[in-house]
């Protein structure tokens, strides 16, 4: 009796496990643009990402044969690779709770983001226009630039659709919180994975500001500048350094999964996920800044707590008046181009 007993109890508990692991925890993630810069080594991230139970990938060219190699690695999770066809975008995006969208070109040497504006809206308007029908409930993170604009554009594609869930839609800025950890790290020799430096604002340049004070550091004269100025223009150095040959891919790569991975858990009912992004933002909607991106609580239903941007020194509150001024004119303007663009 008392081994009939024991049996049994394992027994409920293996079944308890295998519950939880198939009726709880079922992600599937797809990525648009999969086979990009971006797109291929944040595909490898999400395999080796537990939480993911199906990686679905999609490209206009090449996504069957980087899902065939990522296929390969020894984690759970299944991965499938979609044709560029209508079918197999629908396939591709059905049932995804979460979709990363890295679709798009990259900025080359002298670009800013802006300058990419022409070719990425209408990828990723027509991108969102599929998520809308196919997934409309799915969390929907926004990498391809420019990202103040692109989020936008995403939102009246949703809401066009009358299915626009603020809650859901997030422009990726965590690249931004990685540098400006990383960066703060290397001038006071500290462990950069023990930073976590908010950064508000938006994802481009003078729209990237970094409140180190919140952090209990304060730099001054040219110390100062030339680490807001790395912060905001970190990018440029990648773009330079690969001479045209494409804009940050590996640590985007990174950043995105860390976001995806917040997410995961935040849905899977983690408590406590904070992480700075780009949303629908009631912050300074009484300036006509309709998006902004400050530290937010994740939770089951995507945004949980849109925290304020909180205390800021004089100089902080500088670069928070420019960066608005800008933010304004890129909401406004990727707006205007759906609008006029549906
Ligand atoms: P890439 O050119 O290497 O890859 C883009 C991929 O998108 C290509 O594989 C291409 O075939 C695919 N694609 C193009 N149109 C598509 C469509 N209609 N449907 C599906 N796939 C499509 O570019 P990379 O380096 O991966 O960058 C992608 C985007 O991410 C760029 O817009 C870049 O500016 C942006 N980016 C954003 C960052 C952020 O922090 N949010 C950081 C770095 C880059």
């Amino acid at each position: 009796f008392a081994a009939r007993q024991v049996s049994q109890s394992v027994f409920g508990a293996a079944q308890r496990r295998a519950f939880s692991a198939t009726s709880n925890n079922l992600s599937k993630v797809a990525v648009l643009g999969a086979a990009g810069g971006i797109g291929q080594p944040l595909s490898l991230l999400l395999k080796l990402n537990p939480r993911v139970t199906e990686l679905a990938l999609y490209d206009i060219k090449g996504a069957p044969g980087v899902a065939a190699d990522i296929s390969h690695i020894n984690t759970k999770s299944t991965v499938k690779g979609y044709d560029p066809t209508p079918e197999g975008v629908r396939e591709c995006l059905t049932g995804a709770e979460i979709v990363l969208i890295p679709a798009g070109v990259p900025r080359k040497p002298g670009m800013t983001r802006d300058d990419l504006f022409n070719t990425n809206a209408s990828i990723v308007r027509d991108l969102a226009k599929h998520a809308a029908a196919s997934c409309p409930d799915a969390n929907i993170l926004i990498i391809s630039n420019p990202v103040n604009s692109t989020v936008p554009i995403t939102a009246e594609v949703f809401k066009a659709a009358g299915v626009y869930d603020p809650k859901r839609l997030f422009g990726v800025t965590t690249l931004d919180v990685v540098r400006a950890s990383r960066f703060i790290s290397q001038l006071k020799s500290t462990d950069p994975a023990n930073e976590n430096i908010t950064v508000v604002g938006g994802h481009s340049g003078a729209t990237i500001v970094p409140l180190l004070s919140q952090a209990g550091y304060s730099l001054e004269g040219a110390e100062k500048d030339e680490y807001i100025k790395r912060v905001q223009f970190g990018g440029d150095e990648v773009v330079q350094a690969k001479g045209g040959a494409g804009s940050a891919t590996l640590s985007m790569a990174m950043a995105g999964a860390r976001f995806a991975e917040s997410l995961l858990k935040a849905a899977q009912g983690e408590k406590g996920v904070i992480e700075p992004t780009y949303v629908d933002s009631p912050l300074y909607k009484d300036q006509g800044v309709t998006y902004f991106a400050s530290q937010v609580e994740l939770g089951p239903n995507g945004v949980e707590k849109i925290h304020p941007v909180g205390k800021v020194t004089e100089f902080e509150q500088g670069l928070l008046d420019v960066c608005l001024k800008d933010l304004k004119t890129n909401i406004e303007k990727g707006e205007k181009w759906v609008k006029e663009n549906p």
